[in-house]
This record gives structure tokens, C-alpha cells and sequence, in this order.
């Protein structure tokens, strides 16, 4: 087992004042960050139901244009991922990187000025499909009036928090570091590249585009997730870390391996057949990088079976890890052209889709909310009791959700394969698990709101105690469920 201890110098830093000061967090930023996320999850997950419901009863809200399924589906799409998963990843950020750099944020106004112009961009990305205004691409929907915002708030989150680092009071750079940098600078890349306003057509386009759909998930939604994990798992079940080393072959590995694998939503497409080839071998390798992230995650908790009992913390992790390890084992399978003549458009797509930023990387999130709260606010938690009811009525909501999802796809990738019933009547074949996905679905859009009522009432509970806790103490409460007379 290594120690992931880092190195203090001795080098004081202008805003901490004096080296040996502890630092005060103020933490506002990352408050703003983390409610907004909140909202956004909120409304998203509401649009992805509506969705789900469209699938059985089409006219359901009527007849409305900016209502029908071709233009909530991408708003649910993209608000879930940028509104809600970037925007909680940012949040956490926030959070960790002066507490690992042990120095103040390098600025709160700024990161909250990126904030507010993040909202606004979200605001008016939530209208703009809906109301028509569309780049026409999936997952690179929204118009450039709302991609130049986006670019310009991660550029102002990212130069904060490089220079926050660069103040840094410790010499070594602990792994979550790691894979925040490489998140923020990947970002921006695979965000810009994929939202370019003009210049690609025909296959190049669709190659392009496949590229930034599935780097969406791979160079965004993947390092920030892992740099998540990598601090709150340590963190939350009071061990450290069990390999620094994996965990740098795992951010390597992601750098070199992963943006090779869009090609692999093209296969049987009309791209030449040497590049879908090189995308599923690619698509195999990112076993390593997957590897290496979950024997981290399951090895660190000292006595795992006893706190994905009592750490409401590690239990999400915990899931979300084996939720990780699911999709990451289906994504290789399906870019294999043997499985991928089953699955490709069909529902099973859907399934590993939301195991990935659903059962992975929202449990991540949602994970470092609760250990997050409590000390933003110095309080306990609002109700421990609800945190448990939410987090059984997430996994057993999705894990109805993706089972119906895998078996359904299937299903239906073996109708289009081994029957003569015209389309339609393989969609109508499909309506039971679009119904059972309505059930799973409502258990996931409940839960969701449970959390941000606990959230909520955490941060608005009134006089909490008389004596606000200190950070250490309100951190063994977000972690251990113990009284604050025990820390
Ligand atoms: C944080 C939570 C969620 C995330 C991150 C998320 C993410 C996504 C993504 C990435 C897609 C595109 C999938 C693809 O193209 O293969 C999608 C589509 C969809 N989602 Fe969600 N989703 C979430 C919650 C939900 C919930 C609670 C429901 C409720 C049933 C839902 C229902 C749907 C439906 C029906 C589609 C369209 C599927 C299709 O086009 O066939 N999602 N979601």
C-alpha cells in the first residue's frame, strides 16, 4: 500500500499570509457551482421522463412542437451532462483543489463570474432546441451563441484553478489533481473541436461528430468523474489511497488511448472499415485505464463491507465504481462488429449511456455533495435517513431502468435481425419495456429530488447549533454518521 501524503515546502504563498496559518475556505464558489447543478438536475432529469413517456404515448402534452420527443430528448441530453454532471464536477473541483494545494482559491469572484455566465448559457440552451435553434447535431445541438458563453466561463473556472494550483503550499501533486488538469484542458479541446460552427462535411462531419459524442463521455465526464473518486474515496472511508502508482498508468492510459474511440458509434457506417477497426482495438485497450481506476476504488476502503453498510458516502462510490466497471466492460463488447451487429440504434445503446453518466458519475457526484455539504455549511446533514431512501431509490430505480434497457435492446436488435416485421411493428413490440422504463425511470427522477431537498435543507437549516462545527468535525460527520461529541 503506498501513502498518498503530499510534500509541504516552504514556500508561503501571498493570500495564506504565513505558511504555517491554516487556510479558511470560503467555499462560495463552490456553493454556487453545486446548487446550480442541482436545479439543472432537477429539470433535466423531468425532460428525460417526459421523454420516456413520449415513447408510449406520443401525444402526451398535446401536440405542441417545442414539447415533441425530437426536441426534449436533446435538451434532457445535454442539460444533464453540461447543467448537471460538468457543473457538480466543477463545484467538487472548487472544493478539492485548495484544499489539496492547501492555499486559498486563487478567486472567488472570478469562479463565480464563470458561474454566472455558465447559468446563463444553460438557461439558454434549455430554450433554444426546444424553440428550434439548433446546430442539428447530436450532442452538439446547441447554437454558437451558446457554445462561445460555455467556452468563455471554462476558460475563467480553469484559469482560477490552475492558478490555484500554481500557489500551491505542497510540492506533490495528488492524483486528483491529475485528472482535474487533464479534464479542464481536454474540455475545452473536445468542446471546441466538436461545436466548430463550420468547416466539416459528409463523412468527416459524422466522424467528427462521433468523435465529440463520445468524448463527451470519455475526455469530460470520465477524468472528472475518476478525479472525484480518487479524492472523495480516500476521504470519506478514512484510508489511504491504495496505488498512486495505478492511479497515474489509469490518467496516462486515458490520454493516449482514449480519443481514438469515436469511430466505434460508426461501425457498418459509412466510413472507411480500417477506421471503425482501429477504434474497437482502442476501444479494447481502455480496459487498462478502467482496470486500474476500479481495483483502486474497491481496495481502498479499510473494512469495505462494513461501510458501504454505514458510510452512505462510500456506498455511493461503491456503486457507482461497479456501475463503471458494467458500462466499461459493455463499451469494448459492443465495439466489437460481432456484438455490434445486435445492438447498434437499438435501446441497449440507451442502457450503457445512462450506466455510465447516471449509475457511474451522477453516484460520484451525488457522492461528493454529501461529503461537500456539511462542511460548506459547518452542519450535519439535514436528514441521514432520507440520504439512505434516496440512494436505495436511485440504484434499484436504475438498475430496473438498465436491465430493461439491456434485454430490451437486444430484443429488439434480434427483431430487426431475425424477423420480417416492418419497423413499426418492432416499436410496438417494444412497448413493455418502454413501460417499465417509465417505472425505473420515476423511482430515479424521485430520488433525484430527494437529494436536492436534502441539499437544500442542509444549506438552509436554521441555526444549525450554536457553535458552528469546525471543518474536521463536520467532515467526521458527513463520513463516520457519528455525534460530533465522538470526533
Ligand atoms: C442524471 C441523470 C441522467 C443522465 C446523465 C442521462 C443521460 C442521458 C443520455 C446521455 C442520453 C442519450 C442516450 C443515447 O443517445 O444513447 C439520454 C437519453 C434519454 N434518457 Fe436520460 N439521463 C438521465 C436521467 C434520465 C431519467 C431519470 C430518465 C427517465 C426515464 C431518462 C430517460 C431518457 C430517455 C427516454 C432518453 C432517450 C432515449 C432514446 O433516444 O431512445 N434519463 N439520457
Amino acid at each position: 500500500m503506498e501513502s498518498s501524503a503530499a510534500v509541504i515546502t516552504a514556500k508561503p504563498v501571498s493570500q495564506t499570509g504565513s505558511y504555517d496559518q491554516p487556510v479558511v475556505h470560503e467555499d462560495k464558489a463552490a456553493r454556487f457551482w453545486l446548487f446550480m447543478s442541482i436545479a439543472f438536475l432537477c429539470i433535466g432529469v423531468v425532460l428525460g421522463l417526459i421523454t420516456a413517456i413520449k415513447f408510449v404515448l406520443p401525444e402526451f402534452l398535446g401536440k405542441v412542437a417545442w414539447l415533441s420527443l425530437g426536441r426534449i430528448r436533446p435538451t434532457h441530453n445535454n442539460l444533464v451532462v453540461t447543467g448537471w454532471l460538468v457543473s457538480a464536477n466543477v463545484a467538487a473541483f472548487l472544493f478539492i483543489t485548495p484544499r489539496l494545494c492547501k492555499t486559498k482559491l486563487y478567486s472567488e469572484k472570478l469562479a463565480l463570474w464563470a458561474g454566472y455566465i455558465w447559468l446563463v448559457a444553460n438557461i439558454l440552451a434549455l430554450f433554444s432546441v426546444p424553440l428550434g435553434y439548433t446546430q442539428g447535431k447530436e450532442w452538439a445541438d446547441w447554437p454558437w451563441w451558446v457554445d462561445l458563453l460555455i467556452v468563455v466561463s471554462w476558460v475563467l473556472v480553469s484559469y482560477v484553478l490552475f492558478q490555484t494550483i500554481a500557489n500551491r503550499r505542497v510540492k506533490q501533486m495528488y492524483t486528483s489533481l491529475w485528472y482535474m488538469m487533464g479534464t479542464l484542458i481536454w474540455t475545452a479541446a473536445v468542446y471546441i473541436i466538436g461545436n466548430w460552427p463550420a468547416g466539416y462535411t459528409g463523412v468527416n462531419d459524422a466522424n467528427i461528430n462521433w468523435f465529440y459524442g463520445h468524448m463527451v463521455v470519455g475526455l469530460i465526464a470520465t477524468p472528472a468523474g475518476l478525479a472525484l473518486a480518487y479524492y472523495f474515496i480516500p476521504k470519506a472511508s478514512r484510508s489511504p489511497l491504495w496505488s498512486h502508482t495505478l492511479s497515474m498508468i489509469g490518467f496516462w492510459s486515458i490520454a493516449f488511448i482514449y480519443a481514438w474511440n469515436g469511430a466505434h458509434h460508426l461501425t457498418y457506417g459509412p466510413i472507411p472499415t480500417w477506421l471503425t477497426t482501429v477504434a474497437a482495438v482502442f476501444s479494447v485497450l481502455l480496459l487498462i485505464p478502467v482496470f486500474t481506476a476500479v481495483t483502486n476504488f474497491y481496495l481502498t476502503p479499510i473494512d469495505l463491507a462494513k461501510q458501504i453498510r454505514t458510510n452512505p458516502i462510500v456506498n455511493l462510490f461503491i456503486w457507482g465504481t461497479t456501475f463503471y466497471l458494467a458500462t466499461c466492460i459493455q463499451g469494448p463488447a459492443q465495439a466489437l462488429r460481432s456484438v455490434s451487429q445486435y445492438v447498434h440504434f437499438t435501446d441497449w445503446v440507451v442502457g450503457h449511456a445512462h450506466m455510465a453518466l447516471f449509475g457511474a458519475f451522477t453516484a460520484f457526484a451525488i457522492g461528493a455533495a454529501y461529503y461537500m455539504l456539511p462542511i460548506m455549511y459547518k452542519r450535519p446533514i439535514y436528514s441521514r435517513g432520507l440520504q439512505w431512501v434516496q440512494i436505495h431509490l436511485m440504484i434499484w430505480g436504475f438498475v430496473i431502468f438498465a436491465l430493461d434497457m439491456w434485454v430490451g435492446g437486444f430484443y429488439q436488435g434480434w427483431l430487426w435481425k431475425h424477423t420480417s416485421l416492418s419497423f413499426i411493428e418492432t416499436v410496438v413490440a417494444m412497448q413493455p419495456f418502454y413501460w417499465i422504463r417509465i417505472i425505473g425511470g420515476s423511482m430515479m427522477v424521485l430520488s433525484m429530488f430527494v437529494f436536492a431537498y436534502n441539499a437544500v435543507m442542509t444549506a438552509l437549516m436554521a441555526e444549525p447549533r450554536k457553535v458552528a462545527l469546525t471543518e474536521r468535525e463536520a467532515e467526521a460527520l458527513a463520513t463516520g454518521g457519528g455525534s460530533v461529541a465522538e470526533v
